[in-house]
């Protein structure tokens, strides 16, 4: 179960470019197990057909208050008791301002204020109008009414200036809306979480490393945070932002991300290895640049330190998860890899297969345990990483029970 599943959200599309990026983030709530039915304002239909917004819903479109068919279907007053949350992605500039002012002059914002559920907001728009203390102003005020505000992002803008006002990625904002319904499995429990690649220097400027994009990680310390556990996520390097209520610790070396684990698993309760560890490092890494000089050239590699073997052979070890990635006899790979390595538990996935792995936006896992399994996926890995997520709290609790308490 995700913290959506079964969740009615009213997505409201007011009008910029980044309307088209809330097609995918439909399609994302859905994955999430939400029943989704969107609101577009006038602006809105400038930039996207409410066809789109029908397609990937599986709702009609909702456009105008003084629709009569609409009313008949699902009056606005029906809808804005039937949203649990109220996510306005885009957010324009424009409807900020009317909200903060709390007109209600078009469908959405009526909705606004005829609803009793939370109010997300995902800004976008140019950098300077974000940055401009009227919007600044007119965000604090929906902050002080307790709306919630996601992003916005830095980075290229469509109006060819860099900067914030960026919406953020539509599985970003998924974790945003998730962190309103949390859960209960996890409270009281810390959870360790490593995550991405790691990065073995050769010299100041090369290095080896592996395509773990992270998300698999991040999106299982979301999950966790979300499940009420206090998490720390420690993380090779990668591109992503860290999820809601989870502490991080960026390391760039295997070792590095050893000794960041060995120093924190102590306090921990639950151990979630999911980074992509390099198996071997330059035995001495150059303190200069090197130069290109004969046809070849060897390096000399040296073991890393098993981070997760360490884990599960202290005295009281945490609950231990490990993943495998294999590219073939997975099972066979994976049931020794854990027997080997002593673990609580095992996910493991095909890489260079369909069905998902590395770099990936969706996976599937086969988790095992002593006596026992599930097949979860292939699936979104948000979606993914909440189903890993409720798989371990079980199986935590019932070793905890069975142990007569927590390690
Ligand atoms: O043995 P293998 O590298 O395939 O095992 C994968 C599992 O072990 C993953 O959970 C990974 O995070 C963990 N691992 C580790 N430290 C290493 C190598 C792998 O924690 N040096």
């Amino acid at each position: 179960m995700t913290e959506l599943d079964g969740k009615n959200i009213l997505l409201g599309v007011t009008g910029g470019i980044a309307a088209y990026k809330s097609a995918d983030l439909v399609r994302r709530l859905r994955d999430a197990g939400a029943d989704v039915r969107v609101v577009m304002t006038r602006g809105a239909e400038e930039f996207v057909r409410p066809l789109t917004y029908q397609a990937v819903s599986g709702n009609p479109v909702h456009t105008s208050l003084l629709d009569p068919d609409a009313e008949a279907a699902m009056g606005h007053i029906e809808l804005a008791r039937w949203a649990d949350a109220v996510l306005i992605a885009p957010a324009s500039a424009d409807v900020i301002a009317r909200l903060a002012q709390g007109l209600a002059d078009d469908l959405l914002t009526t909705l606004c204020l005829a609803t009793e559920a939370p109010l997300v907001l995902a800004p976008a728009m140019n950098r300077i109008m974000w940055a401009h203390p009227a919007t600044q102003a007119n965000v604090a005020r929906l902050r002080e009414r307790s709306a919630t505000i996601l992003g916005p992002g830095a980075g290229d803008q469509a109006c060819g200036e860099v900067g914030d006002g960026r919406m953020l990625e539509p599985l970003e904002l998924v974790a945003g809306l998730a962190a309103l319904f949390p859960g209960t499995e996890l409270t009281g429990t810390r959870v360790l979480i490593t995550a991405g690649p790691t990065r073995e220097a050769i010299d100041p400027v090369r290095y080896i490393s592996n395509r773990s994009s992270g998300r698999m990680g991040f999106a299982l310390a979301a999950a966790a945070a979300r499940a009420g556990a206090r998490v720390t996520l420690v993380a090779g390097p990668v591109t992503l932002a860290t999820p809601a209520g989870v502490e991080r610790v960026d390391v760039e070396s295997a070792q590095q991300m050893h000794e960041a684990v060995m120093e924190r698993v102590d306090a921990c309760d639950v151990f979630i290895a999911c980074a992509a560890v390099a198996d071997y490092r330059v035995a001495t890494p150059a303190e200069a640049k090197i130069k290109k000089q004969d046809a070849d050239m060897e390096l000399a590699l040296v073991r890393n330190p098993d981070i997760l073997a360490d884990v599960a052979a202290r005295q009281r070890p945490p609950f231990t998860v490990g993943f495998a990635a294999e590219t073939h006899a997975m099972q066979a790979h994976a049931e020794d890899k854990r027997r080997r390595k002593g673990l609580d538990m095992i996910a493991a996935n095909w890489v260079g297969r369909p069905e998902g792995g590395f770099d990936t936006e969706d996976n599937a896992l086969e988790v095992t345990w002593e006596g026992g399994g599930i097949s979860l996926g292939p699936k979104a890995k948000t979606r993914l990483a909440a189903e890993l997520v409720d798989v371990v709290a079980d199986r935590y609790r019932q070793k905890t029970a069975h142990a007569g308490g927590p390690a």
